[in-house]
């Protein structure tokens, strides 16, 4: 609230020039209460609101006036003790979605949120304002120039919003990864077809053009893209770069017209994603977003938009939007190798093939979690952990790493497994928990070996595999259906992505909502 107690404000986001702000507004009269940069906002609404000589929307251009000031990312919401049926809304950098009803409107910084009221939204762009009553709404550019939103229907189930039976979310949506994989692949691939993705619709000689692909992202999405990175290299022929976005956004990296660049994020609103595409477009690349939420920022600023259709993914680990994404992504490799014919038939259609039977190989995975469930009561009061793959399993162990320290605070580590010799094996002692992923026939001696050197050393071993091997020699075996290598993440992360959720419960941890933890991570 500001000092006079007539304006109350709600801020998702940070304000980068508070401290100048707070000078001003000090060196003005005004006092502060909290170190928020928040607090600001109120008071320079009072500031603009007692300046202004204009009587009509002085609510609406003391809003404006103020958010003109502030450098940073913001959505807010702004009542007024003079206005008593208005909220002002205005956002830049910050999600903020409108939801109408009847004789009742609402606000929320994402849709699952409202869901269980509307399912007819209005998205706003950055920099735009709206002013609000319980039947009206009316919309304005950052100029203050009054424009028209379409009204977008989400097609979202409220019950996909709910935990229908499951304890947690995250249970919920591992156990949804046959459906949601099932929708990821929807009408694009269909049996003896080609890859239809007619929406982006790229030539040979576009796809020709490109003489290297970045998958920018950040966490589990920049995972996803590790993981299809050697599917796309070894069926387009062309180099790929995997790279975080906080780094790519900062590092001035090589792109030109040339470049294709895809950016992989569930919530669509993850700042530093954003920022990197802006980046490449200014750049002159082809972007092209992945998202799973429809209108999300990212789908507004990239070329070309292609959706997972994983549903709405609650819990902040992230399961089946980074199965979707590997999906989709393969997909998307599939198609430009069709396009390109630059590999053999027969390897593009054998992917083809394996990937229609997925859903019925993750409903496989997901029939027993029994043995999961009793090494993970075995290891949950461990601190450290080591996860170790070759090729796409190496991807895997990132991912399956980042789970188990996002939701059960327990420290743990993924490496190349030949990388173990140069280094990390000097941390390998006596009871120590190292997980192998051994699913590519090429590796899996190589890998085989690589655990006998930890087991040598004392470890406590769980191996997820879809090859034969000699189970006595480890403390558990998790068989998983075999499939290609190429897309063998999707399979071989589910009794992984179980592993964390069983130690985060023997924890008794709050899975869902992990500590210092957000859904979307809004602000860089
Ligand atoms: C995943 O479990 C994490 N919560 C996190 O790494 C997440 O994947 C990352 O913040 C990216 O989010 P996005 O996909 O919404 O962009």
């Amino acid at each position: 609230m500001d000092n006079s107690n007539s304006f109350s404000v709600v801020h998702n986001g940070i304000i980068e020039n508070y401290q100048e702000l707070k000078e001003f507004l000090i060196s003005n009269g005004y006092h502060f209460l909290s170190q928020t940069d928040t607090e600001i906002i109120p008071n320079l609404i009072h500031y603009y609101y007692t300046k202004t000589t204009e009587n009509t929307d002085k609510l609406l251009n003391a809003v404006h006036l103020a958010c003109k000031d502030l450098k940073g990312s913001y959505a807010i919401e702004v009542i007024c003790k003079d206005y008593p049926d208005t909220m002002i809304v205005a956002r830049k950098d910050s999600p903020l979605v409108i939801g109408v009803g009847s004789e009742e409107n609402y606000i929320s910084s994402d849709i699952p949120a409202i869901l269980s009221y509307t399912k007819n939204f209005y998205l706003l762009n950055d920099g735009d304002l709206a002013k609000l009553s319980k039947d009206a709404i009316s919309f304005y550019d950052a100029n203050l120039s009054p424009i028209s939103k379409e009204l977008k229907s989400i097609e979202w189930d409220v019950f996909a919003c709910e935990k229908d039976g499951y304890e947690d979310f995250m249970l919920k949506e591992i156990y949804e990864q046959p459906k949601s994989v099932r929708e990821t692949i929807g009408s694009r691939l269909k049996k003896n077809e080609k890859v239809n993705f007619d929406d982006i619709g790229f030539t040979k000689e576009t796809l020709e053009k490109f003489n290297k692909i970045y998958l920018v992202a950040c966490g589990t999405a920049m995972h996803a893209g590790l993981a299809v990175k050697p599917i796309l290299e070894k069926l387009c022929h062309i180099p790929v770069i995997v790279d975080i976005a906080s780094e790519f956004r900062y590092r001035e990296p090589l792109i030109d017209k040339n470049t294709l660049c895809i950016f992989i994020s569930q919530s669509g609103e993850t700042a530093d994603t954003i920022a990197a595409l802006k980046l490449s477009k200014n750049e002159g690349a082809t972007t092209i977003a992945i998202s799973n939420v429809i209108g999300s920022s990212i789908t507004r600023e990239a070329d070309f938009t292609i959706y997972t259709h994983a549903g709405p993914e609650i819990a902040v680990a992230s399961t089946k939007a980074y199965t979707s994404q590997i999906t989709l992504l393969t997909l998307l490799a599939l198609y430009f190798a069709e396009v390109l014919e630059c590999v053999p038939v027969e390897i593009v259609n054998n992917i083809k093939e394996e990937l229609l039977l997925l859903p019925e190989k993750i409903s496989e995975v997901l029939k027993d979690s029994s043995k999961v469930k009793e090494f993970a009561h075995k290891v949950y009061t461990e601190k450290d952990m080591f996860f170790l793959g070759r090729g796409t399993d190496y991807a895997v162990a990132m991912e399956a790493s980042l789970k188990l320290k996002e939701i059960s605070y327990i420290h743990s580590e993924a490496y190349a497994a030949g990388e173990l010799k140069h280094g990390p094996i000097a941390l390998i002692e006596n009871g120590v928990t190292v997980i192998g992923i051994l699913t590519d026939p090429y590796l899996v001696e190589k890998s085989v070996s690589n655990l006998q050197e930890v087991i040598t050393r004392g470890a406590k071993t769980l191996v997820i595999t879809n090859q034969e091997l000699n189970t006595a020699n480890y403390d558990e075996v998790i068989n998983i259906p075999n499939t290609n290598s190429l897309i063998s993440p999707i399979l071989s992360v589910i009794p992984l992505q179980l592993f964390s959720y069983y130690i985060s419960k023997e924890k008794g941890l709050d899975v869902d909502k992990p500590r210092n933890l957000a859904k979307s991570v809004t602000v860089e």
